[in-house]
This record gives C-alpha cells, structure tokens and sequence, in this order.
C-alpha cells in the first residue's frame, strides 16, 4: 500500500526574514511515515520546515508554504491508496511579499492576509481519492469540532487532538472520527506508539474499500 504523508508547519514569508507559521513539531507526522514504512509500506512525506531528520525507507520531499505543500500533494495523490494529512497547514498567508526587509523605522502596524488554499477540501470534490485522513487541531469542542471537519473535508477519518498538548511534544492524546459514525479514543501514549496504532486502523480501512 503507497502512503502519502503530510506533517509540520507552513511558513507564509511576510519579507526575506520575517513569516507567519506555527508551532508545529512534525513528530506526529514523521512517526507516522516512520512507522508505515517500517510496516512494509510505500512512503512519500511531504514536509514544512521541522528539525526532524528524514525517516529511513520514505520518499522526502520538503516544501515551505502551503501553496507549494497544496502542488506537491496533489502531483502525489493519484500513486497513493491511503492520504494522511497532519500537516499544520498556515490557514492565512500574506497579501503582499515583501523582496527587501522591511525596515522598523519605515513603521509597521498591520498585515494584510488572503486565505491559503484548503488541500483538503480541493481533494474532497475528487472522484477518484485515496482513503483521506484529517486530523483536527482544537482547543475546545474537540468532538464536534472535529465531526465538523470531518463532514466539511469529506474525509474518511478525522483524528482531534488538543493543539495546546499535542504541539511540540512526544505524547499525544487521540479521537478518531469515522465515517459510519464511530468514534474511537486512543489515550495518551508516545507519537511513536499511537503512529504504530494509526498505521494499523489505515491500512484496515483502506483495504475494506
Ligand atoms: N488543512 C488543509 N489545508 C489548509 C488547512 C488545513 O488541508 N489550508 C487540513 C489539515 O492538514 C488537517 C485538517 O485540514 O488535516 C484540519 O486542519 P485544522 O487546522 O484543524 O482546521 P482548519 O480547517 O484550518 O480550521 P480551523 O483553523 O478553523 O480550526
């Protein structure tokens, strides 16, 4: 089965210095293409900027800002059967990208923002998808939230995390949303034990399809 992973954050460059980004870690993400390709999966990770080194057996390709991860993902989607979207996609990018560095004394009080493209939702008008996982970063209402996203994107799965718990650290805690209506709770553990989880509860799905 080919896997095609997203994790990290966008940088939405403001000048040659300065971007809007996030916190971002890419350890949910990498333990997950860590532990589908240890499973004997295909694996293309497509990463914003992390301090993570490139797992072994996985096809990297870096990108910065949503723009270039929302090109990479959709040349990659048609080889692959399962999509996993962790990535912390920058929601906003700014109107204007400055070539000089703005200057503080020129005075600065407000930037201009324009959406970024949704990836997701591009992919949930498609005929022809992979089995699509969203994961959900919230900081209140995780399941409705999250049921929201689910039915909005059209994914197959949609996975809530706590972003103030989850961002930056090796555990995390998990709800995933199926299609059917069910919801299951994986409980706090290490990224690694729950990718290894995660992989499993995937490849089941996809091969039911
Ligand atoms: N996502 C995406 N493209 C974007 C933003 C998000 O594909 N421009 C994906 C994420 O990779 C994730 C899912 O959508 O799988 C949910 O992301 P999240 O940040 O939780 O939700 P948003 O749609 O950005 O909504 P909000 O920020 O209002 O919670």
């Amino acid at each position: 089965m080919r896997f095609l992973i997203t994790a990290g954050p966008t940088r939405e460059p403001i000048d040659p210095v300065r971007f809007i980004s996030n916190g971002s870690s890419g350890k949910m993400g990498y333990a997950i293409a860590t532990a589908a390709a240890a499973a004997g999966h295909g694996v293309t990770l497509i990463s914003g900027p992390v301090c993570l080194a490139a797992p072994a057996d996985v096809e990297m390709e870096r990108v910065v800002t949503a723009d270039e991860m929302c090109v990479r993902v959709l040349a990659c989607l048609g080889a692959a059967d399962v999509l996993v979207m962790c990535a912390a996609v920058a929601d906003f990018k700014p109107r204007t990208r400055y070539t000089s560095k703005i200057k503080k004394a020129a005075g600065f009080s407000a930037i201009e923002v324009e959406p970024t493209p949704d990836i997701l939702c591009l992919i949930a008008d498609l005929e022809r998808r992979p089995l699509t996982v969203g994961f959900a970063a919230e900081t209140e209402a995780f399941e409705n939230n999250a049921r929201q996203k689910l039915l909005a994107k059209n994914c197959d799965l949609m996975i809530a995390n706590d972003a103030r718990q989850a961002i930056d650290s090796d555990e995390n805690e998990l709800i995933l949303l199926f299609r059917n209506g069910e919801v299951r709770a994986l409980p706090r553990a290490p990224k690694t034990a729950l990718a290894d989880e995660l992989v499993k509860i995937f490849s089941h799905l996809a091969e039911k399809r």
